[in-house]
């Protein structure tokens, strides 16, 4: 399936600044590179083969100065029509503080806010400064039960591996016979 391409262009303190979903536009050495700082404390440096297969199924918004050069990114994991994960906002720190990361986050607003059978945009973090800016600018909560009857799940691979280490394997077939195979 093609997908759609979305493209935004503003000029802040005399630069024009554009964010744009194609693909071609982003270089993966940019989120290599993005990933390997400490402001992207939660991500961990990723092979040529994972970064564009991660890439290559997301949809990233890359954010460029007027000559292409890769500034910042934000990028959602999403169907596209029920649910959007957002994950790796980040800006250079060379560009901080002009606006851009409220910008790039109002345009992830945007893109899903096209998705008219969305149920969850949803997004994991550890910080309060960031639980702010994200109750603000996309009217999220703590999924946590105090405010809605929802427990927001989730695991890291090595729990699943230790769930897989003691429950049955996908392949060793169902554990209970359905009603066909009376
Ligand atoms: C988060 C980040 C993208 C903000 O970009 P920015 O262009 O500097 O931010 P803006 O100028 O658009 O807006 C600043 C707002 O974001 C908030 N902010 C700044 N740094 C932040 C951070 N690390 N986490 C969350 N919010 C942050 C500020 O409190 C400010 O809020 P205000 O409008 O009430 O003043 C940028 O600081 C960054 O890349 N940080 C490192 C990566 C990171 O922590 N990403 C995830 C955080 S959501």
């Amino acid at each position: 399936m093609d997908k759609k391409t979305w493209q935004w262009q503003r000029t802040i303190a005399s630069q024009t600044y554009l964010i744009s979903t194609a693909r071609d536009l982003l270089p993966h050495k940019f989120v290599q590179e993005a990933f390997a700082t400490d402001a992207m404390y939660w991500a961990e440096p990723l092979s040529d083969e994972a970064t564009r297969a991660m890439l290559d199924n997301s949809l990233t918004l890359g954010i460029y100065t007027s000559d292409n050069t890769p500034i910042g990114m934000a990028r959602m994991v999403t169907d596209y029509t029920t649910l959007a994960y957002l994950t790796d906002v980040y800006l250079h720190d060379s560009h901080r503080n002009l606006g851009l990361g409220k910008w790039i986050i109002a345009c992830c607003r945007e893109i899903v806010l096209e998705m008219n059978d969305l149920r969850f945009l949803v997004l994991l973090t550890g910080s309060e400064q960031a639980q702010k800016l994200y109750t603000r600018e996309l009217g999220m909560s703590s999924l946590d039960g105090r405010q809605q009857p929802l427990t927001c799940m989730g695991a890291r691979r090595g729990k699943i591996a230790e769930a897989a280490a003691s429950t049955p394997r996908a392949e060793d077939g169902p554990t209970r016979a359905t009603g066909e195979e009376r």
